[in-house]
Order: C-alpha cells, then sequence, then structure tokens
C-alpha cells in the first residue's frame, strides 16, 4: 500500500499513514514524505513501533544526527544514547525526576518557553522527531506555531524592517529567560553566540519565514532592552491560535518538525506524578559542496 498524507492544518502540519518506520523506506515513500515536509513542517507518523537505532536510521535520512548537549553541559548520567536527547522527566535510573532536582528546572523549565531547537548550533538544527515512548493521562501536549505563516501575515513596513537583521542565539540565553545567570568559562566557550537572519528563505517551498527563539538574546544595532521587546513582540505574534498547532500525544507518535521555520513548546502536566518518556533525534542543517543536503547516519555530526 502506498503511503498517504492527510493534511491537520493546511500547509501547516500532516498526518502521514500507511508507512511503516522501523525499515529502510523505499525511495519513492521517502521522496512522498520528503515532498510532504516541505508544505508541512510538521509531520506526524502514528503507532510507530521503534527501537533507537531505528529512530535514529530513519532520522538520518534528513541530515547528520546531532549529538546531545546534556553530556557536556551537565555531566549527567545518560539513559539514552547520546545521539538521543532525553525529554523525559526521568532520571537516569528511570524514576520520575523530583520536584526541586536540577534537571527539572533547567529541561522542563526550558522546553516551556517557546523555542527552536539548536538555532544556537553551527550548523545550526534542520529536522526534530520525536518519538512518544509512554505519555502522562492529561496534558503535556507538545505546540508547534508556523513562522512561515506567522511571517506571511506581518505588515508590510515590519517585513522591510526585519528583513536584513542579525540575531545572536545561544542556550545561554534561553537559560538567562528561566532564571539560570552564571555559566562556567567552559559553558561560555561551548555556546559562544551564533548569529542567524532573523528572517530567512525556505530553499524547498521557497517560502520566507521568520527565525525566532527564545535563544535569542542580542540583535545587531539593538539595545539588550530593545531586543528584548522585539523578540517577544514577534513571538506574542507568531504564536497566536491560527498559527499553532497543539499536538495532543498518543503512545508511538513519532512527531518530525522543520526548525528552520517553526517554534515549538512542551505544555504542563502532572510532571512529578506521571512518567512521560520521549525521546528526540535532531538533524544539522547541513549541505554538501553540491548544494544537497548530507543525509546517512556515518554523517553524525559532532557539534
Ligand atoms: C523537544 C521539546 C517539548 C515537549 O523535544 O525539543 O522541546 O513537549 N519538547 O516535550
Ligand atoms: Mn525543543
Amino acid at each position: 500500500m502506498s503511503i498517504s498524507i492527510f493534511p491537520i492544518v493546511s500547509n501547516f502540519a500532516a498526518e502521514v499513514g500507511d508507512i511503516d518506520l522501523h525499515q529502510p523506506l523505499p525511495l519513492d515513500d521517502l521522496q512522498t514524505v520528503r515532498d510532504a515536509f516541505a508544505t508541512s513542517a510538521v509531520l506526524i507518523f502514528p503507532a510507530q513501533n521503534l527501537s533507537p537505532e531505528q529512530h535514529l536510521a530513519f532520522a538520518a535520512n534528513f541530515g547528520p544526527i546531532e549529538r546531545t548537549v546534556a553530556a557536556m553541559l551537565e555531566r549527567q548520567k545518560l539513559r539514552v544514547r547520546e545521539e538521543l536527547a532525553d525529554i523525559a522527566n526521568l532520571d537516569a535510573d528511570g524514576n520520575v525526576w523530583k520536584k526541586n532536582s536540577r534537571m527539572r528546572q533547567i529541561q522542563m523549565m526550558g522546553n516551556r518557553l517557546w523555542h527552536t531547537d539548536s538555532s544556537f548550533k553551527a550548523p545550526s538544527g534542520y529536522a526534530s522527531l520525536l518519538y512518544a515512548r509512554s505519555i502522562p493521562p492529561i496534558g503535556g501536549n507538545t505546540e508547534f506555531a508556523d513562522l512561515r505563516a506567522a511571517y506571511d501575515a506581518l505588515p508590510v513596513l515590519t517585513k522591510a524592517r526585519l528583513k536584513g537583521m542579525v540575531a545572536e542565539h545561544s542556550l545561554l540565553y534561553s537559560r538567562k529567560r528561566i532564571g539560570f545567570t552564571t555559566f562556567t568559562d567552559e559553558e561560555m566557550t561551548a555556546f559562544a553566540p551564533v548569529r542567524r537572519p532573523l528572517v530567512r528563505t525556505i530553499p524547498e517551498s521557497g517560502r520566507e519565514s521568520l527565525y525566532i527563539a527564545s535563544h535569542i538574546g542580542r540583535i545587531g544595532g539593538m539595545t539588550d532592552e530593545e531586543t528584548e521587546t522585539l523578540i517577544e513582540e514577534l513571538i506574542t505574534h507568531a504564536t497566536q491560535r491560527q498559527f499553532v498547532y497543539a499536538h495532543r500525544w498518543r503512545v508511538g507518535d513519532l512527531v518530525m518538525w522543520d526548525n528552520r521555520c517553526t517554534m515549538h513548546r512542551g505544555r504542563e502536566f502532572d510532571d512529578t506524578r506521571w512518567p512521560r518518556d520521549m525521546q528526540r533525534a535532531t538533524t544539522s542543517d547541513r549541505l554538501n559542496a553540491f548544494g544537497v543536503r548530507e543525509t546517512g547516519q556515518d554523517a553524525t555530526a559532532d557539534y
């Protein structure tokens, strides 16, 4: 049976059916997924049954896999392999985290801010693929905002003002927003800001998009206060209801999004009570010398 694409939000979110990701995809099916991903920046693959290796193998079709920053930054024992970001509320022994744990403060608070994954890395993040192994009975949705539609809806004068602006992204800027203010020299070096345009064109669709996130801390030619005001204004604009899709998770959902033109955030749930076991693979936005996206697990990125 050939795979099917059901639009959920026109030109933004779609469900991909009749597809089994635990084996390599036929080339035609992969092309169908790639084409759908150019239009719909959020794709949902329900009812998958994936090992970590199968999850990573599918992700590698969309670029070199990043390694998680947790090992370097927190020096914590990892529960999952280092090519997967552990988004669960579980400690290394598999127990639900405690209310005051540092991991909870950093990961949960950080993921509840509107953000893109790895806009602070060079190269930045392209596709994130988040897989649900267990979910809470209520809450814990993930919301996605369409930054292309949000850009299209801006007044013409605002568009003209934003074009050409350059923003600095760093993980340390978003950490500051959740109350972490002191960083070691090692962290300052590892997360030195990267510069990205505030408006970008997505090559596959030719659509223009905002490129904003809570990782932005400075914009060229603006004071910190002006930057803060503008970023807050743009995030408020881009996350209005009409630009947002809220995903209610089911076990076995794999959700893939394009970090170049979306923001997302995790929503509240009773996180010291229910396990929510989610793992994410993220690929780097890297093209080879021929302008073709690098793929394949051999290309694992070491950033
Ligand atoms: C992520 C993320 C939010 C959530 O996986 O990158 O931000 O709902 N997740 O878990
Ligand atoms: Mn994220």
